[in-house]
C-alpha cells in the first residue's frame, strides 16, 4: 500500500499539535517536517525545538526534510527532538556517503533528497546507504507549487534502479502531490507520497482529503 506523509508546511503553525493529531486520525502514515535555512532554499521555517514540542502529539514516524546547508550539524538535535528519518539533499553535502553513515550512526534513518535538476547518476553509488530517496517534483522552498510532470520518468527510472539493485529503499515523492496527481506518481513506482497543501488546505476536512487520496490510490489497484 502506498503511504501518505503529511507535510506540515501547509498546516496552521499556531495549531500544530491539533494539525498533527488530525492528520494521524485521518489516516496519514507519516509526518513530514520541512526544515529550511533561507540559504539552501530561499525560505525559512522551523527547527528542532518545534519538533520537540510537537513530538508528544503523534505516534506517527516523523521525517525531517533538511533543506539546509551542511545538514549533519543537526543530526544530534533532531534525534533528541524525536525525528525518525533524517533526509538530506544530495546538493547540500560535500561527502554524501559520509553524511548518510553519520546519520545512521546517530540513530536516525538516512534519507536522500534530490532536486528536480539533479540526475539520478549523482546518487546511484550511494543508494545502498539510504533508507529512503525523496524525489522532489517541485523546486524546494515553498508549498503549493505545481507538480512537475517531467519528473515522472525519473521516478520510473529510480524504481527500476532500486528493484534492479534489490534494495528495499523507500521511494518517496514530494511537491505538488494531490489526489489528482497521486495516482500517476504511485503508478510510476512511488512508495510514499508527501503532500502539504492538498491535505491541509481546501474545502471540507482533512478526513475527506485523505479519503480522496485513498480512493485515488485504490483505483490504482483495479
Ligand atoms: C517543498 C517542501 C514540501 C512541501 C510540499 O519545498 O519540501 O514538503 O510542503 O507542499 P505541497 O504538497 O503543497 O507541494
Ligand atoms: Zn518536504
Amino acid at each position: 500500500m502506498v503511504a501518505i506523509s503529511a507535510s506540515l508546511l501547509a498546516a496552521n503553525f499556531a495549531e500544530l499539535g491539533n494539525e498533527v493529531r488530525a492528520a494521524e486520525q485521518a489516516g496519514c502514515d507519516e509526518i513530514h517536517f520541512d526544515v529550511m535555512d533561507g540559504v539552501f532554499v530561499p525560505n525559512l521555517t522551523v527547527g528542532a525545538p518545534v519538533l520537540t514540542s510537537l513530538r508528544p502529539h503523534t505516534s506517527l514516524p516523523v521525517e525531517a526534510h533538511m533543506m539546509v546547508k551542511e545538514p549533519s550539524r543537526f543530526i544530534k538535535t533532531f534525534k533528541l527532538a524525536g525525528a525518525d528519518i533524517f533526509t538530506v539533499h544530495a546538493e547540500s553535502c560535500d561527502d554524501l556517503k559520509a553524511t548518510l553513515s553519520e546519520i545512521r550512526l546517530g540513530g536516525l534513518r538516512p534519507g536522500l533528497a534530490i532536486n528536480p535538476e539533479t540526475p539520478l547518476s549523482e546518487i546511484e553509488n550511494v543508494l545502498p546507504c539510504a533508507d529512503r530517496v525523496l524525489v522532489m517534483t517541485v523546486n524546494p522552498g515553498f508549498g503549493g507549487q505545481q507538480f512537475m510532470e517531467s519528473m515522472l520518468p525519473k521516478i520510473q527510472a529510480l524504481r527500476f534502479m532500486l528493484d534492479n539493485l534489490k534494495l528495499g529503499t523507500d521511494l518517496a515523492v514530494d511537491g505538488g502531490i494531490s489526489s489528482l496527481t497521486a495516482r500517476r506518481v504511485a503508478r510510476a513506482g512511488a512508495d510514499t507520497l508527501v503532500a502539504g497543501s492538498a491535505l491541509f488546505n481546501g474545502p471540507g476536512t482533512i478526513d475527506g482529503r485523505v479519503a480522496a487520496f485513498r480512493a485515488a490510490l485504490t483505483a490504482l489497484d483495479q
